[in-house]
Parts: C-alpha cells; structure tokens; sequence
C-alpha cells in the first residue's frame, strides 16, 4: 500500500458512486482511503430516493481528526450539496496545503440534484482555488464556464475558460458526448492533451465520474504526475466499465475489484 487519500463526499447506498466507489477505486489502486461524509443518500441505480445532510461540525470533525491522526497526500472532495458545506470543507482544509482533485458534482447520472444551485458561485470562489485539479463532465463545465459545449473544439476551449478561474488544471470528461470515442480534454499550465479511448456501449456506468476522481487522486497521493495519473485513472475505468457485472436495473455499477486478484489471498491459505 502507498499512498493516503482522504476523501470527503457523499455517501451512495447503492455502492456504485459517491464515497462507496471512492473507497474502492483507491483500494483497488493500492492506496490507503481515509473518508469525510458530507451527506447519506439512499439510491439505487435508478435514481436518488432521499437525501439526509451530516451536520456540518460533524464532517468538520471527521476531515481534522483524520488529517490529525492519519494524515494525507491528497485530498478528493465529490458531493458538497450546498455552499454552507463547501464553507465548512473549504474551512476544515484551510493551511493543510495538500493536492486536491474537485469533482465538482451538480447531478446525478439519473437526474438528481446534487448540489444547491445556489451553491456554484461558492464553489467557485472557495473551493477552485484550493484545487489541484477539477474535473467537470459537460453539463458541469457548461455550468461553470457558462458556455455551451457542443464538441470537442468546445471542450478545449471551456477547459482553458475554466483554468482562468484559478485552478491550474482542468480535465473536462467527454462521457457526456455522443461517437465512437470518450474525449477528456486535459488543460494545464503546459497546454491541452486530449485523451481518447474507444466508447464503451453500455448502461453501466454508474459512478464512472467518481471513480475516476479518486483514481486520480489515489495516483498523486502516490506520487504520480498527473498526467501519469489521468493516464492509469482512465485505464482503471476502461477496464472497471468493460467487467462491470450488469447489477440492477437502471444505470449498474462497475466491476471495482479488476485490479483483484483473489487467487493471490487463497494461497496464503
Ligand atoms: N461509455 C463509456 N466508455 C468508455 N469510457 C467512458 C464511458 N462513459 C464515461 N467514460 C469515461 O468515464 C470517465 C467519467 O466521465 P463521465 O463524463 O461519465 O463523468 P460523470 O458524468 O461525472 O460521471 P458520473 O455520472 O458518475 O458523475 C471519463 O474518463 C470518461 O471518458
Ligand atoms: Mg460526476
């Protein structure tokens, strides 16, 4: 194991998104996940049924003890539902100075809203300038940058918009986008890469965003560059999408466990 994340999102009963596929990406990574829950949701792969905040001096205390005691080489936040919880997360990292990966969720894969609108103007005064990397998908981007994002051009053009709200790295996540291929257009202080991999056809793709976020940060927490990290965090997905296990009857998890391999625990005896 190498390499300690700490990982402040909301919970998804479901186990395919949120802090449940945050867990599991880093595990399967090899990287140690330490969590701060902002919320509990009770979803499946339909959709989001409820959702029940965690009082905010409550989360406060779970990011310090954690940074207390455990400590973190990168810190991944996902659902903050509204802008006194952005506050309190922005409040509770204040001077820890360690790498950050925003996803900075609005809606779920099934429509549900996940952060107050209200709440966009405080993400972006707060939290994109503690963050290391942001990663929108398009709607999210559209929000952000208040442009519209029809294609790939768009994309690249967005991903730098958005750099100049203070955040040194952006990659814009083309899973929203139709063809044959998934564009990520990555911009940083170096220029734009766009990475591209076949589009996998499926329904089951729940928690791809998530999952790819704390991949990413299980890799800078392990000392990654982030180009080295976007790289293994895409091939993670890829792979995690194409042996996903077809569970549920909406949008189904993914297959979190291909970097497992049981046989290596069954010798041990
Ligand atoms: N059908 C697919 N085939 C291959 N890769 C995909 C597919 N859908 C998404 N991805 C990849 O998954 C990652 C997440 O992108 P996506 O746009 O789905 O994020 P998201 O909308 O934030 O996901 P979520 O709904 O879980 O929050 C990206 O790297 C994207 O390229
Ligand atoms: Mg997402």
């Amino acid at each position: 194991m190498k390499g300690r994340v700490l990982i402040i999102a909301g919970s998804d009963s479901g186990g395919g998104a949120g802090i449940q596929a945050d867990i599991k990406a880093v595990t399967a990574l090899g990287a140690y996940a330490a969590t701060a829950v902002t919320a509990l949701t009770a979803q499946d792969t339909l959709g989001v049924r409820a959702v029940h905040p965690v009082p905010l001096d409550f989360l406060q205390l779970q990011i310090r003890m954690s940074l207390e005691d455990i400590g973190a080489d990168c810190v991944k936040t996902g659902m903050l539902a509204d802008a006194a919880t952005i506050d309190a997360v922005c409040d509770a990292l204040a001077g820890a100075s360690l790498p950050l990966v925003a996803d900075p969720v609005m809606v779920a894969k099934g429509g549900a809203p996940l952060l107050d609108p209200s709440a966009v103007e405080t993400l972006k005064r707060r939290l994109m300038p503690l963050a290391t990397l942001l990663t929108p998908n398009l709607p999210e981007a559209e929000v952000l940058s208040g442009m519209s994002i029809p294609d790939l051009p768009a994309m690249r053009h967005a991903a730098e918009a958005l750099m100049t709200l203070g955040v040194p790295a952006v990659l814009l996540k083309g899973g929203h986008l139709e063809g044959p291929l998934v564009q990520d257009v990555l911009a940083t202080e170096d220029g734009i890469e766009v990475f591209e991999s076949p589009r996998i056809q499926t329904r089951h793709t729940h928690g791809t965003g998530c999952t790819l976020a704390s991949s990413i940060a299980a890799g800078l927490a392990q000392g990654m560059r982030l180009r080295e990290a976007v790289l293994r965090a895409r091939a993670y997905v890829g792979a995690a999408i194409r042996s996903a296990p077809g569970y549920g009857k909406g949008h189904g998890p993914l297959d979190h466990t291909v970097t497992v391999d049981p046989a290596r625990v069954a010798v041990l005896g």
